[in-house]
């Protein structure tokens, strides 16, 4: 873990990412003097609460990481391009949430109980797309156990995973329209309210992929270190105020019974199984709120596979986005650097 000792920096601390963090961080009894909250000029001198204390957010600057030995960058890619060699030169490690290094093949890209040994000696390392952090954890054991030739995979997003601004849209709306008003879409383009619609990320007009989906598929490749592995994504927000929902169906690269399947959750790291079919109890995005572990659940046989064949199975699959899809998955990446630095001293 990481010290107590270590001054962490949050970069983007008022957003839902950096609370989410300042949670985690308050719940392990980090000390508030060993934590400086940045954001933009317009949150500077406001206040986050943190345990008894509370913290005042100073606004980024160059010289924001003086004595900083974790920045934890959780703001937006052009933020992260801008600070990040700030944080570098003044010692700290650097974990990135936004995706502005994922693809750079110089930069980790790292789910701790997947791939921590590729942080190494990084300094700078990148944390994963929320999707992708949810889908790859869920499938790890089966990976593991019979290796993963082609997924199929549809998403059922939170809003929440587009910030804190677009929880507040939710709520607005939700609350005109249950009064007979109006829903007024700003941080999206369709009404979140009540409404299903295709993930607001941009559309590749050639590709027809959003920006969500061809994340899905770049990152998964590069965590497992398989360049050809097959992904069919379709990435769909719904009106779930967080955590993120998916549809798997996973080709294995060995054939498998149902209950090898099973077998393979029984000591997966980060992941829990709820799976009762008599009672109809299986993974949801409200199980998911605020919990460490991605859900997985609805494991069955693909009944579209030809007979014996045995290599598809279903599942559906729950995760906390802003927590392990962001901002625990980046305090375990410190975590693992903290603890080798003990290690080697
Ligand atoms: N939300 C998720 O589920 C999720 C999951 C995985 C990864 N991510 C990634 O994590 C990052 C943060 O996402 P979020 O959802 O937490 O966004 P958010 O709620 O919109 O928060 C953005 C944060 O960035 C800060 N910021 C904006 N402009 C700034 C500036 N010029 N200087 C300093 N700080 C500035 C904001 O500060 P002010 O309050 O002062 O504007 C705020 O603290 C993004 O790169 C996102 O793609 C998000």
């Amino acid at each position: 873990m990481i010290s107590h000792n270590q001054t962490i920096a949050i970069v983007g601390a008022t957003g839902a990412v950096g609370r989410e963090a300042l949670s985690i961080l308050e719940s392990r009894g980090h000390p508030a003097h060993k934590i400086i909250a940045l954001a933009s000029s317009r949150s500077a001198g406001t206040f986050l609460p943190y345990g008894d204390a509370r913290l005042v957010v100073r606004e980024l600057t160059h010289d924001a990481f003086a004595g900083v030995q974790v920045a934890l960058f959780c703001a937006t890619s052009d933020i992260a391009k801008l600070y990040a060699n700030d944080a570098l030169a003044a010692g700290a490690l650097v974990v990135d949430n936004s995706s502005a290094f994922r693809a750079d093949p110089r930069v980790p890209l790292v789910v701790p109980e997947i791939n921590a040994d590729a942080i190494g000696s990084h300094r700078l390392i990148a944390n994963p797309n929320c999707s992708t952090i949810i889908m790859l954890l869920a499938l790890q054991p089966l990976h593991e156990r019979f290796g993963v030739s082609r997924i199929v995979v549809s998403t059922y997003q939170a809003v929440s995973g587009a910030g804190a601004s677009a929880m507040d849209e939710l709520r607005e709306q939700a609350g005109s329209v249950l009064k007979g008003g109006t829903a007024k879409p700003k941080v999206f383009r369709e009404q979140t309210a009540f409404n299903v619609f295709s993930h607001n990320a941009s559309v590749n007009l050639e590709t027809g992929l959003n920006g969500e989906e061809a994340k899905m598929i770049s990152e998964s490749r590069k965590i497992w270190g398989l360049p050809h592995l097959s992904i069919s994504p379709t990435c769909v927000r719904v009106p779930v105020f967080r955590a993120h929902t998916q549809a798997i169906v996973v080709e294995l690269g060995a054939p498998a019974s149902l209950a090898a399947v099973r077998n393979a959750y029984q000591q997966a790291a980060g992941v829990r199984v709820i799976d009762d079919r008599a009672v109809n109890d299986f993974p949801t995005p409200l199980k998911a709120t605020g919990r460490d572990e991605i859900l997985v659940g609805r494991l069955r046989e693909d009944p579209g596979e030809p007979a014996g064949a045995a290599r598809r199975f279903c599942l559906l699959v729950a995760g906390d986005q802003l927590r392990k899809g962001a901002a625990l998955n980046a305090i375990q990446i410190a975590d693992v650097v903290a603890a080798a630095k003990r290690e080697v001293a």
